[in-house]
């Protein structure tokens, strides 16, 4: 079995919720009665065509060894085809883990987006658009996300009516994250927060692509229900020569795991793990 890198994973000894990225096998055996931890593949920007039968067998039987839940950050296909999302369908019929996916904006680049969801939903495939899911005790809750820009160079809602439906539709997206985490606490206080997106909520995950297209990449209106809502992580994707790992202003991690920056960084397999 190949090696998959950990470059970017700091220990944190007082932290006991960690991201680890090595094979099972480089791990410690757990001993006692320490509870076994969630482990999580995730990656973003599959971009599935029509010509890709038989691509992906091996990724999705891989992630099923080594996770106990497989995160889609979305451009599942590469044109919004429904038919790509046929292939891609049957691919996944090797995940044998439960799949929690939110789509980008490729997958509604046809608007077929509704067809591609119906597709892929199975018993073990959770679409996420506003909602929540809880699986092995841990609480996902995703949406696409939509642009904006980042800090003090965030688009406001000013100037024509097309300017403030662009915005508009950041700050929809940003409500739906938090409403979708706010029920994960008042339904399930216990569990641990995973935030789900195609779009960056921060600025750090985009960088590497070119300054003037990361208005386009995501919003800093999508981090501020990640910093209230105490959530342990977020993933994304979108940004494809972005920057796999940063932070909000508040200390939640940020992924990105946009698949090209998984493949650049070396891994064997393109998804990232982490533990819960
Ligand atoms: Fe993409
Ligand atoms: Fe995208």
């Amino acid at each position: 079995m190949e090696q998959q890198p950990q470059p970017f994973v700091t220990p944190q000894p007082v932290q006991p919720l960690q991201p680890v990225n090595p094979q099972p096998s480089d791990l410690p055996v757990p001993t006692g009665v320490a509870e076994k931890p969630v482990r999580i593949a995730a990656v973003g920007d599959i971009h599935v065509r029509e010509t890709d039968k038989g691509k992906w067998v091996d990724f999705f039987k891989a992630a099923s060894e080594q996770a106990d839940i497989l995160l889609l950050c979305g451009d599942l296909t590469d044109h919004g085809y429904a038919k790509e999302a046929e292939v891609l369908a049957e691919e996944m019929r090797a995940c044998t883990i439960p799949v929690v996916c939110v789509l980008g904006n490729h997958d509604h680049d046809k608007d077929e987006h509704e067809a591609i969801r119906a597709c892929l939903l199975r018993d073990n495939v959770h679409f996420l658009d506003g909602d929540a899911v809880v699986i092995k005790n841990v609480g996902f809750a995703g949406v696409k996300g939509f642009g904006g820009g980042f800090d003090k160079y965030m688009l406001s809602m000013f100037g024509e009516v097309s300017n403030k439906a662009f915005v508009q539709e950041a700050v929809e997206e940003a409500l739906k994250l938090e409403a979708a985490l706010s029920r994960l606490d008042t339904e399930h206080p216990e569990v641990k927060k995973i935030a789900l997106l195609h779009y960056s909520p921060i600025r750090a995950t985009v960088e590497g692509e070119p300054d003037a297209i990361h208005p386009f990449l995501g919003c800093s209106r999508l981090a501020e229900p990640l910093d209230r809502q105490n959530v342990l992580a977020c993933f994304h994707g979108h940004a494809h020569i972005g920057t796999l790992e940063g932070e909000t202003p508040k200390g939640v991690k940020v992924y990105n795991v946009a698949k090209p920056i998984l493949q650049k960084a070396g891994f064997a397999m393109p998804f990232f793990l982490f533990d819960v």
